[in-house]
C-alpha cells in the first residue's frame, strides 16, 4: 500500500511546462465546474467506510480537499457571459456521452469575484481554461486574468465543436491557432497550454503550429465530433446537430492524438479523452502524456480522481516504477 500524501514510494511529481504539479492529475475542463461542488463531496465522504481508506492513503485534508490534485482545471472561461446552446445538452451514449453545453459561463469578471478568491484557499494550481469568438476576446480574458495571483497556468480551449463562431474553428487551421498562441503568449509568462481538437486530418501540424508561436504545453483531446437522432420527430438531438463525444470510447483516438503528436513535438502533453481506470493513466503516459485529465468518469463516480491517484500509485509500484518520468513516452 501506498501513502500518496506523505510517503509514496514512487515519485509522482511532474512538470508540465513549467507548471509544477505535485501528482499528474488534473480534472478536464469542464467536468468539474470551478471545483466547490467536488470539494464540499469529497470533505463529506473521503473518510467514510466506502472510500477505502481514500482520506489517510492520500493524506487528505477537509479544509483544502482539491489540494490532492496535480492541478485543478477550470470550466472554460469567456470575456463576457456566454448563454451556452438551446436545447438538449446531454445524452449518453455506448461507451460515453455527447454534449452540446456550448460553453455556458458567466464571463471572465464574475469567475474572479466568485471562484478566484477561494482558489488562493485551495492549496492547488489552478489551469484556467480560455474560451473565445475571436483573437481579441482570447486575449482579454487573459489579459483580465493576469491580474489575479491566484491563476497559475491557461489552457487555450480552440478546439470546442459545441460553439458557432471561434472555438474548434482556430484549433482546426494552423495560422489561427498560431494567431491565437502568439497573442496569449505576449501577455503572459505563465505556462500556456493550448487544447486542441481531434477532428482535424493532421493533429501534429496543429501542434506543431502552436509550439512555434510559444506555447508551453498541448492539451489533448477535446471531445469527437458526433451526433444523436431523434427517431420519433426524425430531427437531430441537438439543436445544432453536431455535439462533442468524450468518455472511453474516444480513448483510443486520444492514445492515437497523444502518441503522434508526442513524437511531432517537445512540448509536454496534458493527455485525456476516456480515462477511467490506473491503467489508463499508465497508457497515456507511455504514449507520450506528462500529466491527465479525468473528464466524463467525473460523472460516473465523483470520487474517481481521488481513487485513480492512490490506485495510479500502486500499479507504479506494482509495476517496479520509481519515478514517473521514466513512462512519458516510454514505449519499447
Ligand atoms: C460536459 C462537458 C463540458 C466540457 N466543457 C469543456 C470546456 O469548457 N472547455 C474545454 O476545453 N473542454 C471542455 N470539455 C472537454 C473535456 O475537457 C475533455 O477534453 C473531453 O471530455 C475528453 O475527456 P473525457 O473523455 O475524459 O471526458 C467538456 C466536456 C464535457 C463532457
Amino acid at each position: 500500500m501506498v501513502n500518496v500524501g506523505m510517503n509514496s514510494l514512487v515519485e509522482l511529481a511532474v512538470d508540465l511546462g513549467g507548471l509544477k504539479m505535485k501528482n499528474p492529475f488534473t480534472v478536464a475542463s469542464g467536468t468539474f465546474a470551478s471545483g466547490r461542488e467536488y470539494a464540499d463531496l469529497w470533505a463529506a465522504t473521503m473518510d467514510t467506510a466506502d472510500c477505502d481508506g481514500l482520506a489517510t492513503k492520500l493524506a487528505f485534508n477537509p479544509d483544502k480537499p482539491l489540494s490532492i490534485l496535480g492541478a485543478l482545471t477550470t470550466k472554460g472561461v469567456s470575456h463576457k457571459s456566454w448563454p451556452g446552446n438551446t436545447g438538449i445538452r446531454i445524452t449518453e451514449t455506448a461507451s460515453g456521452m455527447l454534449n452540446s453545453i456550448g460553453l455556458q459561463n458567466p464571463g471572465v469578471e464574475d469567475f474572479c469575484t466568485k471562484d478566484i478568491s477561494w482558489f488562493g484557499s485551495q492549496g492547488v494550481p489552478v489551469i484556467v481554461n480560455v474560451s473565445g469568438h475571436s483573437v481579441d476576446e482570447y486575449r482579454r480574458v487573459v489579459e483580465r486574468l493576469e491580474r489575479e495571483g491566484a491563476v497559475t497556468a491557461y489552457e487555450i480551449n480552440i478546439s470546442c465543436p459545441n460553439v458557432d463562431c471561434g472555438g474548434m474553428s482556430f484549433g482546426i487551421d494552423p495560422r489561427a491557432a498560431a494567431e491565437v498562441t502568439q497573442a496569449c503568449r505576449a501577455l503572459t509568462k505563465r505556462p500556456l497550454i493550448i487544447k486542441l481538437t481531434p477532428n482535424v486530418t493532421d493533429i501534429t501540424e496543429i501542434a506543431r503550429a502552436c509550439e512555434a508561436a510559444g506555447a508551453s504545453g498541448l492539451s489533448l483531446i477535446n471531445t469527437v465530433a458526433g451526433m444523436a437522432i431523434d427517431i420519433r420527430a426524425r430531427k437531430p438531438l441537438f439543436d445544432r446537430k453536431m455535439a462533442g463525444l468524450s468518455g472511453p470510447a474516444i480513448k483510443p483516438i486520444a492514445l492515437w492524438a497523444v502518441h503522434r503528436v508526442y513524437g511531432a513535438v517537445k512540448l509536454p502533453i496534458l493527455g485525456m479523452g476516456g480515462i477511467t481506470n490506473a491503467e489508463d493513466v499508465f497508457e497515456f503516459m507511455l504514449a507520450g502524456a506528462t500529466a491527465v485529465a479525468v473528464g466524463s468518469q467525473n460523472f460516473t463516480d465523483p470520487l474517481s480522481v481521488p481513487r485513480l491517484i492512490v490506485e495510479f500509485a500502486e500499479l507504479c509500484e506494482r509495476e517496479g516504477v520509481k519515478n514517473i518520468d521514466e513512462l512519458i513516452g516510454g514505449l519499447e
